[in-house]
């Protein structure tokens, strides 16, 4: 059975991944503008970007709220030997809408859905040392940096160093105090 999840926030809505969205999510992946000047991008073929994405029940869609615009991507998915952590990862695929807070709300959103229906302790992920847009989206929802993982990603033909980030359930729900308290 599929479950189609929607999260609404007050910029941008995240919804489960349909059919009629792969065309355009398999162009992004395909787009080195969309995946940012952070990733390692490779041209990837139709056959293995299905077989990469064989289960789509983590990923979701970042729609402007307004427009219903589609504008980029967040998931999340963990493994079965640690069932506790999850990975986090997100992409403002369309340039024209960075830097209005739709990532920080996109990440929120999908946050709480995550410590609220899951049986799980913290949230993962690494980000460019350069790059400070995603380290504020994540400082923005309480994530801590942990360290400094050294010459982990090969990026534009040179070794880039990555922070390891880290939300612990513990974190989140001060973190959640916090916000309410100055609302
Ligand atoms: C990183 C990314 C997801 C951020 O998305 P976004 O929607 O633009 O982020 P937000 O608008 O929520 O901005 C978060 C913060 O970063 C700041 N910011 C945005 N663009 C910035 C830039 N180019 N340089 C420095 N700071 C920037 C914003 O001003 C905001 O700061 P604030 O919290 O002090 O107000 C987006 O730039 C992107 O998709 N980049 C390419 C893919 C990528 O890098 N993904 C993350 C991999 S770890």
């Amino acid at each position: 059975m599929i479950v189609l999840l929607f999260f609404q926030g007050e910029k941008v809505r995240l919804r489960s991944v349909d059919e009629s969205d792969l065309k355009e999510l398999f162009e992004w992946d395909n787009d080195p503008e969309a995946r940012g000047d952070y990733s390692a991008y490779r041209p990837i073929s139709w056959q293995d970007f299905e077989s990469k994405n064989k289960n789509w029940a983590g990923v979701f869609l970042i729609e402007e709220l307004q427009s219903r615009k589609k504008i980029g991507t967040i998931l999340y998915f963990s493994d079965d030997h640690h069932p506790y952590r999850i990975w986090l990862a997100y992409t403002i695929a369309k340039k024209e809408y960075r830097g209005k807070g739709y990532a920080t709300e996109a990440a929120r959103l999908l946050i709480d859905f995550l410590f609220k229906s899951k049986n799980i302790e913290k949230i993962e992920t690494t980000v460019d040392v350069e790059n400070v847009a995603s380290q504020k989206v994540l400082e923005n929802n309480g994530f801590q940096r942990e360290g400094t993982l050294r010459h982990s990603y090969f990026v534009n033909g040179k070794f880039n160093d990555h922070y390891f980030y880290g939300l612990i359930r513990k974190d989140w729900d001060v973190f959640q105090a916090g916000r309410r308290g100055t609302k």
